[in-house]
C-alpha cells in the first residue's frame, strides 16, 4: 500500500495536467504536430482531425485569401476547396498549393474522397495532423443533402493523403509580382503548380546576371529578391517543387514589368 500511494498521486496529477492542457488549448484534445508529409504518394491514409471555419459554403477566409497570399480562392482552380494546414501540412508556408485527398468517417459521411488544396495555416494543436477547412470542403464529404448536418458537427476524424496535383489540360504555372515589388526588391508569388504543388526553392537571373540568385523564401507561397544593383527585366526563373524537380520559366516576367500584376508562363511540372 505505502509504495502504491505515491503512483496513485502522480497519476492523478498527470491526469489533471491533461485536463488542464486541454482546458487551455479549448479544444477536445492536445497534441503536438505528426512528421512532415512528404512527396512519396505511397497512397496511404494517416489520420487527422478536421474543423471549418468561415461561410457555411465560403472559401474559408471571408477575403478569399489566406497564409499562402493567393487570391480568390473561392474560384477555379481552387473553387473553395481549400484548407488551412497544421505545421506538417502548410510547412511554414512551403506546403502552399499542395493537394490531400480527405474523407470522414461519421454516418454523414460520403465513401468518397474529396480533394483540398492548402492555402492557409492553421498550428492549432488539435491533432497531429489538423485540416482546419473551408466550409465548402467540409461539406462536400457528406453525402448528398446532408453537408448542413455535418457542419454541425465542428469537429471529425478523417482520413487523408498526400496526391499529385491535377489542374486542367494547359494550365501552366502562374506567377505574380507582388504589391510594392521595385528594382530593389522583387515579390514573386507562385500558383497553380502541378504533381508537388509546392516549391521548395526559387531562382532568379535578371538582364544584367550571368548566374542564377537564390531567392528567398518570404512567406507563404511568396519568395523574394532583395538587391542593392537595380534588377532589370525581363527576369528567368527556376522552380525546384518539393520532390526536387526543377523547371526555368524563361524570361517570364517582362522588360516592363509592374507590381501586382499576373504573368504567365509556358511551363508545367
Ligand atoms: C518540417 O517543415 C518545417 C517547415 O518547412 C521545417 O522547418 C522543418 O524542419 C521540417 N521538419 C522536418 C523534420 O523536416
Amino acid at each position: 500500500m505505502g509504495s502504491l500511494m505515491p503512483n496513485v498521486v502522480v497519476v492523478v496529477a498527470a491526469v489533471a495536467a491533461a485536463v488542464l492542457a486541454v482546458h487551455v488549448a479549448g479544444v477536445s484534445c492536445w497534441a503536438p504536430p505528426g512528421p512532415n508529409i512528404t512527396t512519396d504518394y505511397n497512397g496511404r491514409w494517416l489520420p487527422a482531425r478536421a474543423t471549418w471555419y468561415g461561410q457555411p459554403t465560403g472559401a474559408g477566409p471571408d477575403d478569399n485569401g489566406g497564409a499562402c497570399g493567393i487570391k480568390d480562392v473561392n474560384l477555379p482552380p481552387y473553387a473553395a476547396m481549400t484548407s488551412c494546414g497544421n505545421l506538417p501540412l502548410f510547412k511554414d508556408g512551403k506546403g502552399c498549393g499542395s493537394c490531400y485527398e480527405i474523407k470522414c468517417k461519421v454516418p454523414e459521411c460520403s465513401i468518397q474522397p474529396v480533394r483540398v488544396f492548402i492555402t492557409d495555416m492553421n498550428y492549432g494543436p488539435v491533432a497531429p495532423y489538423y485540416f482546419d477547412l473551408s466550409g465548402t470542403a467540409f461539406g462536400s464529404m457528406a453525402k448528398p443533402g446532408l453537408n448542413d448536418q455535418l457542419r454541425r458537427r465542428g469537429i471529425i476524424d478523417l482520413d487523408f493523403r498526400r496526391v499529385p496535383c491535377k489542374y486542367v489540360a494547359g494550365q501552366r504555372i502562374v506567377f505574380h509580382v507582388e504589391e510594392g515589388s521595385n528594382p530593389f526588391y522583387l515579390a514573386v508569388l507562385v500558383k497553380f503548380v502541378a504533381v508537388d504543388g509546392s516549391i521548395v526553392q526559387m531562382d532568379l537571373k535578371d538582364q544584367a546576371s550571368p548566374e542564377w540568385q537564390p531567392m528567398r523564401h518570404s512567406w507563404g507561397a511568396v519568395w523574394r529578391s532583395d538587391t542593392p544593383r537595380p534588377l532589370k527585366g525581363p527576369f528567368s526563373i527556376r522552380l525546384t517543387s518539393e520532390s526536387g524537380k526543377t523547371l526555368v520559366a524563361t524570361d517570364v516576367i517582362p522588360e516592363k514589368w509592374q507590381p501586382n500584376t499576373v504573368y504567365n508562363s509556358n511551363i508545367q511540372f
